[in-house]
């Protein structure tokens, strides 16, 4: 059996990839699963955390012991995540949220005549994780809430997947970051891992490659850790 080292901690995963509709019948999105979400939410229920997955087009069942709160767009997503945030001790963004959508929806179908091959005018979604970092700071969640993001990166000369991780969340001002390496083949629809776990205050840990429910043990535990520490 498990521990349950997470007893009656209140934990809000998000999961999935968002859809930004254009028209009825198309969207964009992106390669998110939910696997990663899912098992993150999995683990904690099975841990004795309260779970809340907010879940952006996941095709799985409901996680054992957990609430499922299903949204598709990123707007839906922000607003399941400010319904749900009040209470939070952790909340995980591993939600792959777009970073644009279509500039407008279009009730009816776009004719293929009105469409220009080669714009679709776009406008910026809101960071939500920015936003859970704000809202904190205003005392919508409570101040001593962990926050973490997800991050899908790839190195380069310059910088290592670690180092770009390292810049996100300090960018967005989370107190840790999962950074998964993206350039090798891991990651999207794998059942795979690998990366880092970043704290804000701590060393940067290894993810092992692994499945993704021992990168959710693994995150628990670094969680775990942490808030006993204070
Ligand atoms: O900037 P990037 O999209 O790589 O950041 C990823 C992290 O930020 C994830 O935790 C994701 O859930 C979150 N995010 C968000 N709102 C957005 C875009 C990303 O909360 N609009």
């Amino acid at each position: 059996a498990l521990p349950a080292d997470l007893d009656g901690l209140n934990v809000v995963v998000t999961a999935g990839g968002t859809r930004e509709s254009l028209d009825p019948v198309r969207f964009l999105t992106n390669r998110s699963s939910g696997k990663q979400g899912y098992a993150i939410a999995r683990v904690a229920a099975a841990r004795g955390a309260n779970v809340t997955m907010i879940a952006a087009n996941v095709d799985f069942p409901e996680p054992a012991g957990a609430q499922v709160v299903r949204v598709s767009s990123a707007d839906q997503l922000a607003e399941a995540v400010r319904r749900e945030m009040g209470a939070a001790d952790v909340i995980v963004m591993a939600a792959a949220v777009s970073d644009f959508r279509p500039a407008a929806y279009s009730e009816a179908k776009i004719k293929k005549s009105e469409l220009e091959p080669d714009a679709i005018e776009l406008t910026k979604n809101p960071d939500i994780l920015v936003g859970l970092v704000t809202s904190r700071a205003q005392g919508d969640i409570p101040a001593d809430c962990t926050i973490v993001g997800f991050a899908a990166e790839t190195g380069d000369k310059q910088h290592s997947v670690e180092e770009y991780g390292r810049a996100k969340m300090a960018r967005k001002g989370a107190d840790m970051m999962v950074v998964n390496s993206v350039g090798d083949g891991g990651a999207f629809e794998s059942d795979h891992n690998s990366g880092w776990i970043l704290d804000a205050v701590g060393a940067d840990e290894p993810i092992e490659h692994g499945s993704k429910y021992a990168l959710a043990a693994q995150l628990w535990d670094h969680i775990g850790t942490r808030r006993s520490a204070r």
